[in-house]
């Protein structure tokens, strides 16, 4: 006989399979108990009728406390009523664990209460579909990206410099150097690009981002691609591309999950290329006229008011050029107007803020120096960073995607911690 995933119990109607999972909840009803069982690949109602099974086992699953491990041994029926479409009718079961007083049960529990028992909470269905989903925007980031002839070039997470600025980092000792963990692989990407053109790297990212907001984690993922030769707008048509894809490969595949995370469908299925662009001049005047504090001309957006500029359309929108002092060392200023970086920031629908940051890069040497003076960061950290603007420089660009902040999007999630499995903030590393 054979041992099957839930998932795949369609394969086998009328006949004799072994389930193994969880006791996911339980109902009794006299010479009747009806399992609901799962195994990480679906949930079947297993149902157990006294007269077809060993008295003891009848009695055993009367005792069964939630989330008891198990096999089961039964026949497949089909049955339209039953979620899923299947009912299995049991011979035999085995415990393996009785397990009692699992934590977390269908009452409301507190977010905290959740967040500290999130190694169980991981096998709720919610958490489930959240997971899964993000699980394939990472695969079609990836699928995506190597369709189209790029490499993945993974970049290292201890480093000896800062690439997003000097107030986020952790630091730690590195024999008798110091090293901080990684806050993006761009730079590493952009010697990557000189010696393959089109590449990115994908992995976690550190922040020691002081804020508790719902957009920001400690360590989150990232992926990042960057391109040889690519100016500021072949690199917005990839992003758009890019976002669209994964979109409609979610809406695709994840339907069931999208439902039960009761997301509105409608706002997705828009998705598709191409996306407004606006400046940051632009994105100033709508904001005097509909925020309620507009920043001043020079002054980077909040949360807020990426949320007022993201309402004004029904797709994510581009807004470019933010003003050179607001942004990182290495935005190319825009020959036209240097007082403005040839960056743009991707801002999703429905109040999710900024999913993609990215920018043309300073391909001068001799500029390049002058902003990382500027910006105070040491010339020696950075020497080899410069080497690629010493041997062979070209034009440009890449971008930096935040996987977690994608998930709540298309996931519609109020917080972005229950996007990845163990989340870290300011006050959580446990568990
Ligand atoms: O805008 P950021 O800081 O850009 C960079 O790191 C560039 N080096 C990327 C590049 O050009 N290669 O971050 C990029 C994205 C943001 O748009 C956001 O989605 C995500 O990373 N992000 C965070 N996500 C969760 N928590 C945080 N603390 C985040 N900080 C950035
Ligand atoms: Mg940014």
């Amino acid at each position: 006989m054979e041992t099957v995933r839930i998932t795949d119990v369609g394969r086998y109607v009328d006949q004799e399979v072994r389930l193994q999972g969880w006791l996911y909840n339980r109902r009794s009803k006299g010479k009747l108990h009806f399992l609901l069982i799962r195994d990480g690949s679906g949930l079947i109602q297993a149902v157990m009728f006294a007269g077809d099974v060993p008295a003891d086992q009848f009695e055993q699953a009367d005792h069964l406390g939630q989330e008891s491990s198990l096999r089961v041994v039964g026949t497949v029926r089909a049955d339209k009523r039953a979620p899923g479409g299947y009912e299995l009718s049991v011979k035999a079961l085995e415990v393996i664990q009785n397990a009692q007083d699992y934590p977390i049960t269908p009452k409301d529990h507190g977010v905290d209460f959740l967040m500290s028992h999130r190694h169980l909470w991981l096998r709720s269905s919610r958490q489930h579909a959240i997971l899964r989903v993000r699980a394939t925007i990472e695969r079609e980031i990836r699928g995506f990206l190597d369709g189209r002839g790029f490499t993945l070039i993974d970049s290292p997470i201890l480093t000896g410099n800062a690439a997003e600025g000097t107030t986020t980092l952790f630091a730690t000792p590195y024999f008798d150097q110091t090293a901080y963990l990684s806050q993006s692989g761009q730079l590493y990407a952009e010697a990557a690009a000189m010696a393959f053109g089109l590449v990115y790297c994908f992995g976690p990212t550190f922040r020691a981002e002081k804020s508790k907001t719902r957009r920001h984690l400690t360590e989150f993922w990232m992926v990042e691609p960057e391109m040889a030769f690519y100016d500021l707008d072949m690199s917005l048509r990839l992003q758009e591309e890019l976002v669209s894809h994964v979109v409609q490969r979610v809406l695709k595949q994840h339907a069931d999950d999208l439902k039960t995370l009761e997301r509105d469908l409608s706002k997705l299925e828009r998705v598709e290329p191409p996306f407004p662009r606006i400046s940051y001049d632009e994105a100033i005047e709508i904001l005097e006229e509909k925020a309620e504090d507009p920043p001043r001309w020079g002054e980077d957006f909040g949360g807020g008011h990426e949320t007022v500029l993201a309402e004004q359309f029904d797709k994510p929108v581009f807004v470019h050029r933010y003003p050179t002092k607001v942004k990182a060392f290495y935005m190319k200023p825009d020959p036209d107007r240097p007082d403005l970086a040839l960056c743009a920031d991707l801002l999703a629908p429905e109040g999710y803020g900024e999913i993609i940051g990215g920018s043309q890069r300073i391909d001068d040497l001799a500029l390049l120096e002058q902003r990382i003076e500027e910006h105070g960061l040491s010339r020696e950290a950075f020497g080899w960073y410069l080497d690629l603007r010493r041997y062979g420089t070209v034009p440009h660009s890449g971008f930096g995607m935040g996987v977690e902040r994608t998930v709540a999007w298309i996931c519609g999630l109020h917080h972005v911690r229950e996007t990845i499995p163990f989340a870290r903030t300011l006050d959580r590393l446990y568990p």
